[in-house]
């Protein structure tokens, strides 16, 4: 098959899916698949790579692919163009030639990638893509509209204040936000944008002062934030696959170093975050973290993948879902790979079965109406 591995992107986090897309690339078996590599700028132009770089972190697993700009190599989208020739590469030297793509892979996180957009354009042009479609993935990066779901459908979630910017930005609306907040929740609290990733923009707040603080930084990320109350909790996660049938793999635990698991621990500090596999819990919990998973997956109508990620109060022991995942961290040492392969699913089985869902998914919904006649 041939392979469009995209990385990079318009986002915050950038640099992980540059590092997420290297692991992809590593483990995919390129005799049997076509690998065409297209990186995306911070600015989210699309470029073509030069199969030379497929090479370069195949044969040094200390290399990560880079992000050449060659403007003979941009890469455009043509609605309706299937798998036949919905990429083509447009150069002012070579003219445009036609990309065909069996699967496209969005080994992008956050921003543009996640968030139902790359999937509305996939859908447009018509090429079978890895992951949720438009509206599960846009609701899952939303981390208030995922947990109304998870409410409506009986889950339990952190309780949670959810604030606009026109709220923040009118004294009076926000003012009596703030009293609210004060008076169902107690210090300290949590603060993060709605839509982000890695946990930038998230911090904790241990008064008023701090809360103003935290909601200036996190309304710099986004339009929409969360105030909650903090949960001293274990953080436990659980891979999901599947369409119809779904799969939930050994869940984990981060034990954070930090005072709580931010970007440093997650991507800068080696002592950040330690990663256990299967988490410390016994199995009555285990089973309870599987199911619960499955079921947060499913009422999101979410296809192809997700990591669910769980809160276990300290204190009361109970289990909170905190947010889903539908392109998570997919590095070879990602708790998202590490948890199938727990359960006895290896990194590149785990690529294969993603695309094998990817055009199970595509076909399905290719015999859908979408004319009377
Ligand atoms: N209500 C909360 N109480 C305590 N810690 C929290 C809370 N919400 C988030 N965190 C901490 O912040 C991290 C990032 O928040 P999360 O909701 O997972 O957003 P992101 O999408 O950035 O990963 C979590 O892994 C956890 O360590
Ligand atoms: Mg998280």
């Amino acid at each position: 098959m041939n392979i469009a591995i995209l990385y990079g992107g318009k986002s915050s986090e950038h640099e992980v899916s540059v590092r997420s897309a290297t692991a992809v690339v590593q483990n995919i078996d390129t005799k049997k698949h076509n690998v065409l590599l297209i990186g995306i700028t911070k600015a989210g132009r699309w470029y073509l790579q030069s199969a030379n770089e497929v090479q370069k972190v195949k044969s040094n697993k200390n290399e990560t692919l880079s992000i050449t700009q060659n403007q003979d190599m941009v890469v455009s989208i043509i609605p309706g163009g299937g798998t036949d020739g919905g990429l083509i590469t447009v150069g002012s030297n070579f003219g445009a030639k036609n990309l065909p793509v069996d699967v496209a892979f969005p080994v992008l996180h956050g921003s543009y990638g996640e968030d139902g957009a790359i999937q509305g354009l996939f859908e447009t042009a018509n090429i079978p893509y890895v992951g949720g479609g438009v509206m599960s993935s846009a609701v899952s990066m939303d981390k208030e509209k995922t947990k109304q779901i998870w409410i409506h459908a009986g889950l339990p979630v952190v309780p949670f204040v959810c604030v606009r910017r026109y709220e923040y930005e009118n004294e009076d609306l926000w003012q009596n936000i703030v009293k609210n907040v004060e008076r169902d929740f107690t210090y300290p609290v949590f603060v993060k944008p709605c839509c982000a990733g890695s946990s930038v923009g998230a911090s904790k707040a241990e008064n008023k002062k701090e809360l103003q603080d935290s909601v200036k930084e996190a309304f710099l990320w986004d339009d929409k934030i969360l105030i909650e109350p903090f949960i001293e909790a274990r953080e436990i996660e659980c891979s999901v696959t599947g369409n119809t049938e779904f799969t939930a793999y050994t869940p984990g635990e981060v034990v954070s170093s930090h005072s709580f698991y931010d970007y440093d621990a997650k991507y800068n500090d080696p002592n950040g975050a330690q990663l256990l596999i299967p988490a410390d819990l016994d199995d009555a919990h285990l089973r309870t973290v599987r199911e619960i998973s499955k079921k947060a997956y499913r009422v999101l109508d979410l296809t192809g993948l997700a990591r669910v990620d769980f809160f276990l109060d300290k204190k009361t022991d109970n289990f909170y879902l905190n947010e889903i995942n539908t392109i998570p961290g997919f590095t070879s040492i990602s708790m998202f790979a590490k948890m199938c392969e727990a359960s006895g699913l290896n990194y590149s089985e785990l690529i294969e079965k993603l695309f094998e869902l990817a055009i199970i998914r595509f076909k399905n919904r290719a015999v859908l109406k979408t004319s009377r006649a």
